[in-house]
């Protein structure tokens, strides 16, 4: 939630401040802000897009080697232009971003009004930042020292970057629960919520932790915690291409995306998965392999897509291992007062590895002693380095807002892992074993085949587009999928949608059900292949219109269906992980047929670090 950019060097800092913004623009969209320092301070913010900001600055006094640019998702006030990012402080000399809640300014800035301090904006932010400025007065300390003093009184997450225009060269920066990554260039530092502006300049980084601080200069960055001790800034390279943040001649990040998934669940299985001799290779496994197989129980923890991921892997391992597994939501997880006993595992499962609720949960459980396995696709995100061990899903950076690549990839780790501690603990045979490497092998151009055929997916979007409601339904494997493709549709098409177990549909939502609704079944050849069947005659008894996700060569429910998606055949285990592309495919083309911003649909943000 919210980007934040910052650059200091001796280049022009706009250009490449903007730029950054654009990267991180899938982190919100309510605002977009900067500030730039030169031989004066400029602060330009725009409600809306970055493009607003752009048009906005046109002819204005851009020039500055140190920048600062932000994207809001609002939190604190509605989005407007006084809201945007940077504030800047009474007196007119800071200016700051912010990425994360203050919770509680209410109280600081209580303290702050008897004081006579004014507030030109309804966030915490410029709370936070008139606080810190407050602070220096009254100490008659340093920025830095006010800063650290400042922080120790948050409660809440936060990541800041903070410019002078006493200082016209330096950016203070801090971080607790909202990530900061800092690239080194040629004398001049590149700072950033995740990668993706800093990719094109240089590929070291430093991942700053929980509680430090960084004060950068062009040819100097010094690394503190809050208790004013150097750190040692550990310098990581980082493993991505520019190729893989651009839209590479696809209109939207999020058709690219799902266009790129025979590659990135190919290159989740590569040098893992090896059926020529019969072995999955994942050390993060293999080094606690004792501990997996030993489990008397799985409980994983996410949020959205991520969650659904984890209702899938409990039939998984349920079935092929034999643990019993337990599918948590963070946000509730992480407030309840959860069992957990020796031996216990939680599974995290994120893609941006940021989730606050997530991360939060985290560390409520490792405080009780539980090993924790994280399943991320951000590399170095703070999920993946509270981990004791994981294993990164290499989808590449996903950028529109909703999920898909990043699903397959997770799905893809899950069913390793799954057939690896089944084997492990001889809850599978060798023969079943090996019949899902082969046919996980084979998952990648299966998804190019469906890709193939999505002329048809775009005439049943076009078909539906002005539905009001969508009804999702599957059993067993696919219920999940169900799940994932209402929320995949709600996400870019904002029609209402519901995902269901095909046979608690009998139980209420039926009521719903009238020549209006369209309602998508996922209805490939699996054990309850005949009992879903009936749920369709069921559904067409009452006028609902039919779209079915089949199997190739269906002649059954291919004859009850008003619109067929006719997909490869896979083993049932299987069937999740391209059963959920035509939907993905649906709901794109839905939001398309809509009009709509379907890589930031509204409300939405990407990385979601606020509770
Ligand atoms: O980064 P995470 O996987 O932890 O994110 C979890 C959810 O916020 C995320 O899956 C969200 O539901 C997506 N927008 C779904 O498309």
């Amino acid at each position: 939630m919210c980007g934040i950019v910052g650059y200091t060097g001796n280049k022009q800092a706009y250009p490449i401040v903007i730029k950054g913004l654009q990267r991180l623009e899938y982190r919100g969209y309510d605002s977009a802000g900067i500030a730039l320092l030169g031989s004066s301070l400029k602060i330009y913010k725009k409600k809306g897009k970055v493009s607003a900001l752009e048009k906005d600055v046109i002819g204005k006094d851009l020039e500055g080697n140190t920048g600062i640019g932000h994207t809001r998702w609002a939190t604190h006030g509605e989005p407007n232009d006084a809201n945007a990012h940077p504030h800047q402080s009474q007196s007119g000399r800071l200016a700051m971003i912010h990425n994360g809640i203050i919770e509680n300014y209410a109280s600081i800035k209580q303290e702050l009004l008897l004081k006579d301090y004014h507030f030109t904006s309804d966030t915490d932010t410029e709370v936070l930042l008139n606080f810190i400025e407050d602070v220096q007065y009254n100490n008659e300390c340093s920025l830095e020292e006010a800063i650290r003093i400042a922080l120790k009184r948050v409660v809440g997450a936060y990541c800041i970057l903070l410019i002078s225009k006493d200082e016209p060269e330096t950016i203070y920066a801090a971080r607790k629960g909202s990530p900061l990554v800092i690239g080194v260039g040629d004398g001049e530092y590149f700072l950033a919520s995740d990668a993706s502006p800093i990719i094109e300049y240089t590929k070291e980084v430093i991942y700053v932790n929980d509680f430090e601080m960084a004060i950068v200069r062009p040819g100097e960055l010094i690394l503190k915690n809050l208790g004013n001790e150097k750190q040692t800034p550990f310098i990581t390279k980082l493993d991505m291409e520019l190729a893989a943040i651009e839209k590479g001649g696809f209109e939207h990040f999020m058709l690219k995306e799902i266009y790129d998934q025979p590659d990135t669940v190919f290159d989740c299985q590569r040098g893992r998965l090896l059926p020529e001799t019969g072995q999955i290779i994942m050390s993060g496994i293999d080094n606690n392999m004792d501990m997996l197989i030993n489990a008397p129980r799985i409980i994983i923890v996410a949020c959205g897509t991520s969650w659904h991921a984890g209702l899938i892997a409990e039939y998984w391992i349920e079935e092929l291992c034999r643990i019993p597994v337990e599918v948590e939501y963070a946000s509730e997880f992480r407030y309840r007062n959860p069992v957990i006993n020796k031996g216990d595992v939680i599974i995290a499962i994120s893609q941006s590895g940021e989730t606050a609720d997530t991360l939060v949960a985290l560390e409520n459980v490792k405080k009780q002693g539980a090993f924790i396995f994280g399943i991320v696709n951000v590399v170095g995100s703070s999920i993946a380095r509270m981990s004791h061990a994981g294993a990164y899903t290499h989808a590449g950076p996903e950028i529109g807002v909703a999920s898909t690549k990043a699903f397959t990839a997770q799905l893809t780790v899950l069913m390793m892992m799954a057939l690896k501690i089944g084997y492990a603990k001889k809850t599978i045979a060798y023969e079943r074993y090996y019949s899902l490497m082969v046919e996980l092998v084979a998952v990648p151009n299966k998804i190019r085949q469906i890709i193939k055929n999505v002329a048809g997916i775009q005439r049943i979007a076009k078909k539906y587009k002005d539905a009001n409601d969508f009804l999702f339904l599957g059993r067993g494997y696919n219920f999940p999928i169900a799940l994932e493709g209402a929320l995949k549709l709600k996400e870019v098409s904002y029609i209402h949608a519901e995902g269901y177990p095909a046979a608690e549909m009998k139980h209420g939502p039926i009521a719903l059900v009238d020549e209006t609704l369209p309602v998508v079944f996922v209805a490939t050849r699996d054990t309850y292949y005949q009992k879903i069947v009936s749920n369709v005659q069921e559904i067409k008894a009452r006028k609902g219109k039919i779209i079915a996700v089949v199997a190739e060569g269906d002649d059954v429910i291919t004859h009850i269906a008003n619109d067929v998606i006719a997909i490869p055949d896979a083993d049932e285990l299987i069937g999740p992980l391209l059963n959920v592309i035509p939907l993905q495919l649906l709901s794109y083309y839905v939001g398309i047929e809509k009009g709509l911003d379907v890589d930031k649909p509204r409300n939405l943000a990407k990385s979601v670090t606020v509770e």
